[in-house]
């Protein structure tokens, strides 16, 4: 019997856009510029490891205690749109995927880096469906090591190559591959190449898809 793990930001929810919109504004009181394209390089990368990115595109060098007051305003303008959140914000398609599941009792758990993944999860109300949660405040090494999908094995009780990982990052491809798990890319098939399968969004979850990759 397989088992599933979902990362959380650009496959259950796309939160990528609150990111950007505190992380560019952050940029912006620093003095400088952070576009859409900057931020695809944060996607699937803790939060202190994406202020280091933005420090750099913007070549502004700051010491460690310099950057904490940094990390916690963004933080708040980012929970500030998750305070908002409803379920209306699930991507279409993962409310069936996860109904599907739970009919063919296939167990899934979430494996993010985010340390607000239990407060969006409440948010758009698919808190309580997980069989196991594991986030940023799990784990000590991040994606691409894969210690996140395997401490979410353990926690369903599967092996590694038992489980399925569902994956919008490279980072989170290259993870699940180090885990030896089967994995689902959803995004570009190019920038995901190293996925065992790659959707182009999560509403491509068909019914024929999932018995193929299940059979
Ligand atoms: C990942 C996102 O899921 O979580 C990253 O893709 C984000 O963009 C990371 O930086 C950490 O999130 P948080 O909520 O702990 O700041
Ligand atoms: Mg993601």
């Amino acid at each position: 019997m397989k088992a599933f793990i979902f990362d959380l930001d650009g496959v259950i929810v796309d939160t990528a856009k609150y990111h950007f919109l505190a992380w560019r504004n952050l940029a912006n009181e620093l003095g400088f510029e952070f576009t859409e394209e900057h931020n695809e390089l944060l996607k699937g990368v803790s939060r202190v490891r994406s202020l280091d990115i933005l420090l750099e595109i913007g070549k502004v060098e700051l010491t460690e205690a310099q950057k904490q007051p940094l990390l916690l305003k963004k933080n708040e303008e980012y929970l500030s749109y998750v305070y908002k959140m409803t379920s209306d914000e699930i991507l279409p398609g993962i409310s069936e995927l996860l109904d599907y599941l739970d009919t063919k009792k296939i167990p899934y758990a979430l494996g993010s880096a985010s340390k607000n993944a239990p407060l969006i999860l409440d948010k758009v109300g698919l808190l309580k469906r997980f069989t196991a949660i594991v986030d940023g405040n799990d784990v000590s090494k991040a994606k691409p090591d894969p210690e996140v999908f395997l401490i979410g094995a353990k926690k369903l009780n599967k092996k590694p190559e038992d489980c399925i990982v569902v994956e919008d990052a490279i980072a989170g491809i290259e993870a699940a591959n180090a885990a030896k798990m089967m994995s689902i890319g959803i995004g570009d098939a190019k920038l995901l190449s190293e996925a065992t399968y790659v959707l182009a969004n999560t509403s491509e979850f068909t019914l024929e898809f999932l018995n193929k990759i299940l059979n």
